[in-house]
């Protein structure tokens, strides 16, 4: 595998970051994955204003243009002779001896991407059959609308999550509404076929594949209520699902070891997966 690092195309074992980078010791860094479907790069555009956004909002400079980032993406997805898979960007505030206080002046931001193949039919696969998830405690810090590699929560849900054959945990704030997965948005359909997922704010990601989805939604005539749900309400869904970059749409049928409806996928959310519209680039 070839792994585009600062500038250069390296073979994987090569791919390397100093260990003074700010990524390896502050989670100073913030990141996207984005979908690779037939060769295309799945609603990149919309990736990459997110990743603009994060990086303004961390203050780090962009390490390139839009345009030389497509590149540099396509490049790599070229060399590496993915057809199907995910493409990972990580752009951290640079390497610089250990300190809080940001480097003054600033030193170039490090850039890395990778692609890598995924086969798209065990997705599949799994989406025929559902997921399984459990509930725990929020706890995340309140800027979870920035994509930083700041993960270590995520990391230990999903351990907790997989040691109860679960494999995605919704996080449950202090009023008991879900926020969203450990890396995916959380959705609901309500017993009157209405879909539910949390309104953005400061406390989950603004999903690219949840606004995709409301505007597949938009488009098959089915309602999408941006409310929070508690865990009783999903627990008493019609169905419930996921939506991330690497899942599109993946049905959840059960939750704390509680079927949801009949515990197989619903139609609604079978319907919304197939219909899922690529805006391929
Ligand atoms: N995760 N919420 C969180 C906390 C996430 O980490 C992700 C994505 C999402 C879904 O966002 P999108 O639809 O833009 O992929 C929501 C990626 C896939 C990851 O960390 O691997």
């Amino acid at each position: 595998r070839i792994i585009y690092v600062n500038g250069r195309y390296l073979p994987y074992h090569d791919a390397k970051v100093h260990v003074e980078d700010r990524g390896f010791q502050l989670a100073d860094a913030v990141y996207e994955v984005i979908e690779v479907s037939d060769n295309s790069l799945v609603d990149a555009t919309r990736h990459l204003t997110r990743l603009w956004r994060s990086l303004s909002e961390l203050s780090i400079s962009p390490p390139m243009s839009e345009p030389a980032l497509c590149h540099v993406m396509g490049q790599t997805i070229r060399r590496n002779r993915v057809r199907n898979g995910l493409v990972y960007l990580q752009v951290s505030r640079g390497e610089s001896p250990r300190d809080f206080l940001f480097p003054d002046p600033p030193v170039p931001p490090t850039l890395v991407c990778l692609a890598r193949a995924t086969i798209p039919a065990q997705v599949d696969q799994r989406a025929e059959t559902g997921i399984h998830i459990i509930t725990m405690p929020e706890t995340r810090w309140k800027r979870c609308d920035i994509k930083t590699v700041m993960l270590l929560p995520a990391c230990l849900a999903k351990q907790q999550a997989h040691a109860q054959s679960a494999s995605e945990a919704w996080f449950v704030d202090a009023e008991g509404l879900i926020t969203e997965g450990a890396s995916s948005n959380a959705w609901i359909v309500d017993r009157s076929g209405r879909l539910l997922t949390r309104p953005l704010d400061n406390t989950i990601l603004p999903g690219i594949t949840r606004r995709t989805v409301m505007d597949t939604a938009a488009s098959l005539g089915l309602v999408v209520e941006e409310s929070p749900f508690t865990v009783a309400e999903a627990l008493d869904a019609a169905e419930a699902f996921i939506t991330s970059a690497t899942n599109t749409v993946m049905p959840v049928i059960m939750i704390d070891g509680q079927r949801i409806s009949s515990g197989t996928p619903g139609p609604l959310c079978r319907q919304l997966r197939r219909s899922f519209a690529r805006v391929a680039e």
